[in-house]
């Protein structure tokens, strides 16, 4: 379903991915886990196509995103920062986002989900932080796609929208839906993940269960194991 090959890419000589290989066959949730600037929002961007990798390739349904866009509608993406002309109010950005993609099916359900009503006629500059990003989470996920890449949704949320967005993802990947995931909350990841790939250094140093990994570092929780991952990579690093 989405295939990534011997993916490289660096910025001005900085290898940020060398040589990334991904395979995501079933519906269900996959994190990509790893320590800041360790290149997970350049792959997200990588197949939505917004940066183009040096080698490699990402193939949707078997198409590679390289060459053509039309695979994008079927994809529902939340940037980690969401850059929205900021004079406009809650309403006209919906309404601009929906003037680029078409119509949303799921406006009314994601504004009263995340609280956004008596937001929607204030400019985006005066919201909060955490109430921007319940507005980047509402006009990606107004639309049904069937794959939904998001990059540290869970930044800034109170702990009420974080527990909603919880129960929302379970039942989005209940409803059979391919969700890509990166994210610093733990607890998301233990309670939805069917797949982890830990990103270290530019190339995926584990991939498997959240189980799986837990048994392989001999811990009780997901926390202690990540930890031991970037502790056994730098002293083998170092060595
Ligand atoms: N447009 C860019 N130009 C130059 N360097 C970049 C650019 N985008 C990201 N980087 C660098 O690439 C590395 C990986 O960044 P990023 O993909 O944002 O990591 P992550 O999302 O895992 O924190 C970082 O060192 C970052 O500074
Ligand atoms: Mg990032």
């Amino acid at each position: 379903m989405i295939e990534v090959k011997n993916l490289y890419k660096s910025y001005r000589h900085k290898p940020v991915l060398n040589g990334i290989d991904m395979f995501v066959r079933e519906p269900g949730v996959y994190a990509i886990l790893g320590p800041n600037g360790t290149g997970k929002t350049t792959l997200l961007k990588i197949w939505m196509g917004l940066v183009r990798p040096d080698r490699g390739e990402v193939s949707i349904q078997g198409k590679s995103v390289l060459n053509d866009n039309a695979y994008r509608n079927q994809i529902s993406y939340l940037p980690q920062i969401a850059r929205f002309p900021d004079n406009l109010r809650v309403k006209e950005l919906i309404r601009m986002t929906e003037y680029l993609r078409g119509n949303a099916t799921r406006k009314n359900e994601m504004i009263e989900l995340l609280g956004l009503t008596t937001y929607l006629s204030l400019s985006f500059r005066n919201l909060s932080g955490g109430t921007q990003q319940k507005v980047n989470l509402a006009t990606c996920f107004m639309y049904d796609s069937p794959i939904v890449l998001l990059d540290e949704p869970t930044a800034g949320l109170d702990p009420v929208t974080l527990l909603r967005f919880k129960q929302f993802l379970q039942q989005e990947k209940e409803r059979g839906k391919y969700i890509i995931i990166t994210t610093h909350a733990m607890g998301l990841v233990e309670h939805l993940a069917d797949q982890i790939f830990f990103l270290l250094e530019g190339r995926i140093h584990f991939q498997g269960t959240v189980q799986q990994l837990i048994n392989q570092k001999n811990v009780n929780e997901l926390e202690e194991a990540i930890a031991l991952l970037l502790i056994h990579n730098q002293q083998t690093t170092e060595v």
